[in-house]
C-alpha cells in the first residue's frame, strides 16, 4: 500500500537546510505546507516564494521549539488555524558541540525540548486525527549518529537520534496497520546551516565535507520512501553502506571509529 499524497504537511526547521528542501518539495507536489521556526523573516520568504512558484498555500508559525510545552503549544495553534495536519515532519534539531561539564543545564533542557519532547508532542497532537481518517504520514529526522557509540562533545546529540529511531519504530508497530506510516530518517553528512548554527564551522573549516550530500537528495528519498512504508530509511549509498558496516562491526571497533569522528566535530573549551 502506498500512502495518499498529503493535503497538510507541518514541516518543523523549515527555515533552512533539510527543512527547507521538504517544504520545496512538499509546494511542488502541491501539498499546502505549515512552516515552523524561529527565523520567521526566511519562514515568509519561503512562503512567498512557494506560493509564487506553486500556488500553495503556505502558513507561518514561528516558535521556538525549545521553550516547555512549546510542541503542544504550536499544534494547538495549528488546530487554531483550521488545519488537520495529515503530514508531519519532525525536523528541527541542534547539538551543543561542548562537553557535558561544561554546559548550563538549561541549555541541555532546551536541548532535549527540541530535539525529544517537541516530536513527541507534535506527533501525539496530530495522530488522533490521522487515525480517524485512516491515512497519515509521520517522518523524524534522526541522524547515522543514532547507530554509533557516541563520543566526546554532543554528548546528548547520539542519545536524542537513537530516541526518535527507536520511537519510530514503536510507533509505527502500534499506527501502521491503521494506516498511518511513521519513519526515522539516518542521514549521514548532509550541506546545510548545521555546522554553523551549532559552533562547529570554525573546527570543520574550509575543508570540503567528505561524501556530503544535498538536503533534496535526503528528501526526496524519504518522500518516497516513507510513502510506501519504510520504518528506517537511510538516504543515500554512502550512508546505507556506513549503517549495514555499524550493524556487524564489533562493538570495540565501533566504539573506537564513533570516537575517532565525535573528535572532529568536538568544540574545546
Ligand atoms: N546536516 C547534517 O549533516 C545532518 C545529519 C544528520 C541529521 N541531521 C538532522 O537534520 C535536521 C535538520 O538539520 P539541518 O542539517 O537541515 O540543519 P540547519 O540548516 O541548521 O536546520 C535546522 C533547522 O532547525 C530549526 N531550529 C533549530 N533550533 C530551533 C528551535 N529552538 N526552535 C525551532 N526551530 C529550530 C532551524 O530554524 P531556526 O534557526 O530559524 O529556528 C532550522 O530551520 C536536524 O534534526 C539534524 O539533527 C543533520
Amino acid at each position: 500500500m502506498t500512502q495518499p499524497l498529503p493535503r497538510y504537511a507541518v514541516i518543523t526547521g523549515a527555515s533552512s537546510g533539510i527543512g527547507a528542501a521538504f517544504a520545496r518539495h512538499g509546494a511542488a507536489l502541491g501539498v499546502a505546507l505549515g512552516l515552523v521556526a524561529r527565523r520567521a523573516d526566511r519562514l515568509q520568504a519561503l512562503a512567498e516564494e512557494l506560493r509564487a512558484q506553486h500556488g500553495t498555500e503556505v502558513d507561518v508559525f514561528r516558535a521556538d521549539l525549545s521553550k516547555p510545552g512549546a510542541g503542544w503549544a504550536l499544534a494547538e495553534r495549528v488546530m487554531a488555524a483550521g488545519r488537520r495536519p495529515d503530514m508531519l515532519v519532525n525536523n528541527a534539531g541542534s547539538s551543543i558541540a561542548r562537553s557535558f561539564a561544561a554546559t548550563p543545564y538549561a541549555d541541555q533542557r532546551a536541548f532535549i525540548e527540541l530535539n525529544i519532547t517537541t516530536p513527541v508532542a507534535l506527533a501525539r497532537a496530530f495522530l488522533p486525527a490521522m487515525l480517524e481518517a485512516g491515512s497519515g504520514r509521520i517522518i523524524n529526522i534522526s541522524s547515522l549518529t543514532a547507530l554509533t557509540c557516541g563520543g566526546k562533545g554532543h554528548t546528548l546529540y547520539p542519545g536524542a537520534k537513537a530516541f526518535l529511531l527507536r520511537f519510530s519504530q514503536s510507533l509505527n508497530a502500534e499506527v501502521h496497520e491503521s494506516g498511518v506510516f511513521v519513519s526515522a530518517v539516518l542521514p549521514g553528512v548532509v550541506r546545510t546551516g548545521f555546522a554553523a548554527a551549532n559552533g562547529m564551522a570554525a573546527q570543520l573549516g574550509e575543508r570540503p565535507l567528505p561524501l556530503a550530500q544535498e538536503p533534496m537528495q535526503i528528501v526526496r528519498e524519504a518522500w518516497r520512501r516513507n510513502a510506501r512504508g519504510d520504518e528506517v530509511i537511510v538516504p543515500g549509498l554512502a550512508p546505507k553502506l556506513a549503517a549495514a558496516l555499524f550493524q556487524y562491526m564489533p562493538q570495540w571497533l565501533m566504539r573506537r571509529i564513533s570516537r575517532q569522528i565525535a573528535e572532529k566535530y568536538h568544540v574545546a573549551e
